[in-house]
């Protein structure tokens, strides 16, 4: 049977405090609705359509831009409840017929195994939802039951008297329904409750006086089910996903040191016997080969490094590529469209922005290389600087292979050093070097007999 997917995102999230819109706040540095999303499109549900509120400009965005046109949006004016956002999908699925699926954004820990569960149950009545038993249920909406166990109805935690309240069974706010009976239901629904509004979770109790087949799917762990209403629950989200993470790639051969304090992100590519130290950051899409090692404290965003990298402590990774058997660091800065080659190397305060170092070359200390080619074999001496900003325009810098720059160099861009070349330290490079040469623009160094004595003695 078909299967359409509705997500709702309208909410006010007056919970979390805050001016970013609650499904927007990051879950492992993803954010959160991106979550849901992604699991309503691997499960094949189509269409997916995404309640916004219309505010909601910067999540449309952020969808669009992550997954095209593959999901559809509704907006709902003014929110008036989960129930009322379900409604303001009826325009988007008007010619659809079938099952909906509908999912809350603020669920992000959601698993593929809860919707092939509520799937299974769906194929079997044409109402079912999931459910699990909390520790502390306080929050969520309370399961009513009959007393031969059968489903009646859900109370909304405000709503529950002291009795209600004393019930475990909560509603995880995921569902999956006929679609004619959906909107039927719907337009029926009223809104007297403690928040004066159209709740989703009355379908329950009418689809109950319908006699309508219904089913509530008990997960036997609510660990994946936790809405995020505040920042606690935020921070409780992250770390739960984070371990989910931790656990996927040590199943897969890789070594964190510390997995709690290890913090993964979702698109992230790991080879086998990489060593992660604690107090590592990913976010965006990360690939790392194998046998790699990187030490604590790095910061590593969109990037990228082959087999056996050693990144060391404390280096800030953006946007960069690094080939096999390279190193950064310790307190390496590698910013966008950094590339070291195969072997390449930078030591400590080195920061790299936009440019190449080709294959073995080595900047091994406190050093900036900017718009810079730098090709294979090359030794960056401590203290060089290419000066590739002119107050007003980037310059670039062209280093060929095998060249030797000494300490404390300054390359003014734009400005070519030939195949070979070799630069005196000290040296502020303005014009360019032919391959094979020596290029030395200091002045030449005087040695004053006695001098030191002569001070001495004039201070007196
Ligand atoms: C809801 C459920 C509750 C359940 C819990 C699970 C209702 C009435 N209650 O409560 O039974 O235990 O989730 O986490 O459904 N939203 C809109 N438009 C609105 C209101 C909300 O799109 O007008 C969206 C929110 O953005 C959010 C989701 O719906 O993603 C849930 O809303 P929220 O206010 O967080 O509901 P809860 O109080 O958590
Ligand atoms: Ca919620």
């Amino acid at each position: 049977m078909k299967t359409a997917c509705v997500i709702l995102a309208a909410g006010e999230g007056k919970r979390m405090k805050s001016v970013i819109p609650k499904v927007l706040h990051p879950v492992c540095s993803e954010p959160m609705i991106v979550y849901p999303v992604s699991l309503a499109l691997a499960q094949g549900w189509d269409p997916v359509v995404v309640v916004l509120s219309p505010r909601g400009e910067k999540i449309r965005q952020l969808l669009e831009q992550k997954f095209g046109d593959r999901i559809r949006f509704a907006v709902q004016d003014p929110p008036l409840g989960t129930g009322h956002a379900v409604l303001s999908a009826r325009k988007a699925l008007a010619s659809f017929r079938g099952q909906v699926a509908i999912l809350y954004g603020d669920v992000p820990l959601l698993a593929k195994q809860d919707l092939d569960a509520l799937a299974r149950a769906g194929r079997k009545c044409q109402l079912a939802f999931l459910s699990c038993h909390l520790d502390s249920p306080d929050g969520y909406g309370r399961v009513l039951r009959d007393h031969r166990g059968q489903v009646t109805g859900i109370v909304e935690h405000r709503d529950a008297d002291r009795e209600q309240r004393r019930i475990t069974e909560v509603n995880a706010g995921i569902y999956l329904l006929e679609s004619s009976f959906l909107f039927q239901a719907l337009a029926k629904l009223g809104r007297t409750n403690s928040q004066a509004e159209y709740y989703l979770t009355d379908l329950i109790a009418r689809a109950r006086s319908q006699n309508l087949p219904m089913q509530a799917v008990t997960r036997k762990s609510g660990r994946s089910m936790l809405g995020v209403n505040d920042r606690v629950q935020l921070a409780q989200a992250s770390a739960q996903m984070n371990l989910r993470l931790a656990e996927h790639w040590m199943r897969r051969g890789v070594t964190l040191i510390d997995p709690a304090h290890t913090y993964l992100c979702p698109d992230m590519k790991m080879g086998k016997d990489t060593v992660i130290d604690p107090g590592c950051f990913f976010s965006g899409r990360i690939r790392i080969g194998a046998a790699c090692h990187l030490g604590p404290g790095v910061v590593m965003a969109d990037s990228e490094i082959g087999p056996r990298a050693e990144i060391k402590a404390h280096s800030v990774l953006d946007n960069c590529r690094l080939g096999p058997d390279t190193s950064a660091g310790p307190f390496a800065r590698l910013r966008p469209g950094a590339v070291l080659q195969t072997g390449a190397s930078i030591g400590n305060f080195v920061e790299v922005k936009k440019s190449i170092l080709g294959r073995g070359s080595k900047a091994g200390h406190l050093s900036y290389l900017g718009d810079a080619v730098i090709g294979a074999g090359v030794n960056v001496g401590a203290g060089t600087i290419t000066c590739n900003y002119d107050g007003m325009n980037k310059h670039q810098t062209t280093i060929e292979d095998g060249v030797f720059i000494g300490s404390d160099t300054q390359l003014v861009a734009p400005v070519q050093v030939g195949k070979n070349a070799v630069i005196g330290a000290g040296t502020t490079v303005t014009l360019d070097v032919p391959a094979g040469a020596l290029a030395v623009s200091r002045s030449r160094q005087q040695n004053i007999a006695g001098y030191a004595r002569r001070r001495r003695q004039a201070k007196k």
